[in-house]
């Protein structure tokens, strides 16, 4: 029952309770009210017994809805048999947001499927108005930790406390009505509500905020199948149930028979049950499938945040800590969340940590020679998957007997389990790369180090883009350059400046030769150090391809990658034309080992190339000595 309108009114707190005594007349009034010097929810016949402060309660208001016991068939001993349902047409008022989320739980478990005439019944004929709560009720409740204390359904209106009124939420058709008909509502106090918000907001984040891997729950109570807590607690456990017979969310029952003193007549009913008790699950002949008490603690701990956590998208436990409140052996749920969501998280460091060395097979799918010293790999992930890399970012490519060595990425994202990379052969490696074939394997660890995240991406929006690539650095910007190619009118401009040492040495030829026809606001200028006469295109160092191009300075973002030589001049050459540091990202190459900030081999003063980098804003290096 998710909130479909969604009304704000403000009525008095008087005007509430008048209007609950109007109503009177044609519905039954459950409320919190004291008997017996208990407080409990209950039927009152008269608005003034209804106590407005919580105190939490010991059984939930699920029991209107879903009692301890209830006749569901009446059958005679001669075969007459029919449904009974009993329901009345009733209000039931001051729900708290936990027990409010719990029945929104309970609406869907017993929709689901065969829909349960008993309780879906119950529930049309309900009128359901919450008081939310701004501060913890108790020091064993802990609605905040499963975020309970928001609910997005499972209520008609709920009133949120503003001194001498309440401001309403009016969540459905049926609230609606019933707050026309019987209160007398107005316009919100927006000034006060949004007081109550942040009281609210301030007063449960203050008690601790959520568990710390809510969402994760599941996965980590299926890691923990085996955890010594599930021994711990089950040798205090008493086996009483009371945790079960108090929880607003645990919803099993038996089947009972009961016949008449008459013999003649009967009633089927239906009782709540517990499947901490012992002959919960038991089978004719005495077969127990959950004998031993660890294994009921399990599952009735695992239905509230592994089993039907899974099925609901949200904890089923609601954090009302009544089974702590009830519980003889001190048994709570939030000490066994902690513990195995901290073991979990301990395992993930750990094998976190084995894998930071640990590289993944990959196969080569295809060779293509470039030039006489770089060739074009392919690679395939063994483990089938992707990278996941930003543009800009690297691996280290190792051989075994041989070492690592770290290379750009030079594909863009999103190119499943297969990725490429030019290299070209210097040493060790990278030589022995060069003589391996397709269907041969190498080791791949990473992505690693910082590229050009998606907020470089966004600040490259609508401006003109300048790229200048130095041989072989055209492949750490290949994959951003394809990127903003891809998307080309999102910037005012894209001009792709490349310089390598002669006609022989250009890369991705084809793909060169292709940018250079996109036209419109793509452009592309080449410069070889040397070449014969049938080069039409530039001759001369790279720099000198920089005057050509017509920029506004405080409207152009560049970005430069060569080699290492290379960036002094072009920076120069860049400032000259009025561009500043902070409009310039450059891409670093440093001698790098470990690639993930450990070793020292590509330490820049403070930071580490290999993890801070390789991308950086110019403005951000420039004051450091070794920078260029
Ligand atoms: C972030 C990053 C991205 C890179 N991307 C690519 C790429 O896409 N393609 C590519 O071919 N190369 C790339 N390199 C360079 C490559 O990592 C080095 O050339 C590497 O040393 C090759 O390993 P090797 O075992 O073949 O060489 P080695 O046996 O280590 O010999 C390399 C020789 O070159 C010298 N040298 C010069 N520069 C370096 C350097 N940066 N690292 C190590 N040694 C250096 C060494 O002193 C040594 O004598 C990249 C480097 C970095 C840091
Ligand atoms: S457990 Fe949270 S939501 Fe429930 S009554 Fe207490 S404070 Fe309110
Ligand atoms: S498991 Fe305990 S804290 Fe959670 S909803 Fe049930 S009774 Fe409340
Ligand atoms: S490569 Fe080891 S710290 Fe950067």
């Amino acid at each position: 029952m998710m909130m479909s309108t969604v009304l704000e009114k403000q009525a008095t707190k008087d005007n509430i309770i008048l209007g609950l005594k109007k109503a009177m007349a044609e519905y039954e009034i459950a409320a919190l009210t004291k008997k017996e010097g208990k407080i409990l929810f209950d039927y009152i016949d008269d608005v003034n017994k209804i106590e407005l402060q919580y105190t939490p309660t010991v059984l939930s208001p699920k029991k209107f809805f879903f009692p301890q016991e209830e006749v569901i068939l009446e059958y005679t001993m001669e075969g007459k048999v029919q449904a009974k349902i009993d329901y009345r047409k009733m209000v039931l008022f001051g729900v708290r947001p936990c027990d409010i989320t719990g029945i929104q739980i309970l609406d869907e478990a017993f929709a689901e499927s065969n829909g349960d005439p008993n309780y879906l019944t119950k529930r049309e004929n309900s009128v359901i108005i919450g008081i939310d709560c701004n501060s913890v009720c108790d020091e064993n409740a802990f609605c905040y930790k499963v975020n309970s204390q928001y609910p997005d359904g499972g209520f008609d209106i709920m009133l949120h406390d503003l001194g001498n009124s309440y401001a309403m939420t009016i969540a459905t058709e049926k609230g609606e009505l019933f707050a026309e008909q019987y209160f007398d509502s107005g316009r919100v106090d927006s000034e006060a509500m949004e007081e109550f918000i942040r009281t609210k907001e301030r007063s449960f984040e203050e008690a601790g905020g959520p568990f710390e891997e809510l969402e994760n729950l599941p996965e980590i109570f299926a890691e923990n199948e085996h955890h010594p807590i599930w021994d711990s607690e089950a040798e205090r456990c008493l086996s009483c149930g009371s945790c079960i017979m108090v929880c607003p969310t645990c919803y099993c029952f038996d089947v009972i028979d009961e016949l008449a003193l008459s013999m003649k007549i009967g009633d089927r009913l239906r009782r709540w049950d517990a499947c901490m008790l012992r002959s919960f699950a038991e089978v004719a002949g005495g077969e127990n499938f959950r004998e031993e008490v660890k294994n009921r603690v399990k599952h009735r701990i695992n239905r509230k945040f592994n089993f039907l956590m899974r099925k609901h998208g949200k904890s089923v436990c609601v954090g009302c800590g009544r089974c702590v409140r009830s519980c003889l052996a001190d048994i709570s749920p939030v000490t066994i969340v902690e513990a195995l969501t901290e073991t979990s998280r301990q395992v993930r460091l750990v094998e976190k940590n084995n894998e930071l060395y640990l590289p993944t097979k990959a196969y080569i799918r295809e060779i293509v020679q470039f030039t006489e010293k770089e060739k074009f790999f392919e690679l395939e992930m063994e483990n089938g998957k992707s990278l996941n890399h930003q543009p800009g970012q690297f691996v280290l490519l190792s051989i075994f007997g041989i070492g690592e060595a770290a290379i750009s990425i030079s594909s863009p994202p999103s190119f499943g389990n297969r990725f490429d990379i030019v290299v070209r052969a210097v040493g060790d490696v990278t030589n022995k790369l060069h003589t391996l074939d397709v269907g041969d394997f190498v080791f791949i660890r990473g992505p690693f180090g910082h590229g050009f995240d998606k907020n470089i991406q966004r600040e490259m929006e609508g401006k003109h883009v300048l790229f200048i690539a130095g041989g072989i650095g055209y492949v750490p910007l290949r994959s951003l350059i394809n990127f903003t190619l891809k998307q080309k009118e999102h910037y005012a401009k894209i001009s792709i400046l490349y310089g390598c040492k002669s006609p022989e040495d250009r890369m991705y030829k084809d793909e060169l030769d292709y940018i250079s026809t996109i036209g419109g606001n793509v452009e592309l200028l080449e410069t070889v150090d040397s070449a014969d006469k049938s080069w039409l295109k530039n001759t001369g160092v790279i720099t000198s391809l920089i005057p050509m191009v017509k920029f506004h300075p405080e409207n152009t973002i560049a970005v430069v990658c060569g080699p290492p030589v290379m960036y002094k001049f072009v920076i120069k050459a860049l400032n000259d034309q009025g561009l500043s540091n902070e409009n310039i990202y450059v891409s670093l190459e440093r001698r790098m080992k470990c690639g993930v900030g450990k070793c020292g081999h590509c330490q820049l003063d403070d930071i580490y190339v290999c993890q801070d980098g390789p991308v950086f804003r110019f403005s951000d290096i420039e004051e450091k000595e070794e920078a260029l």
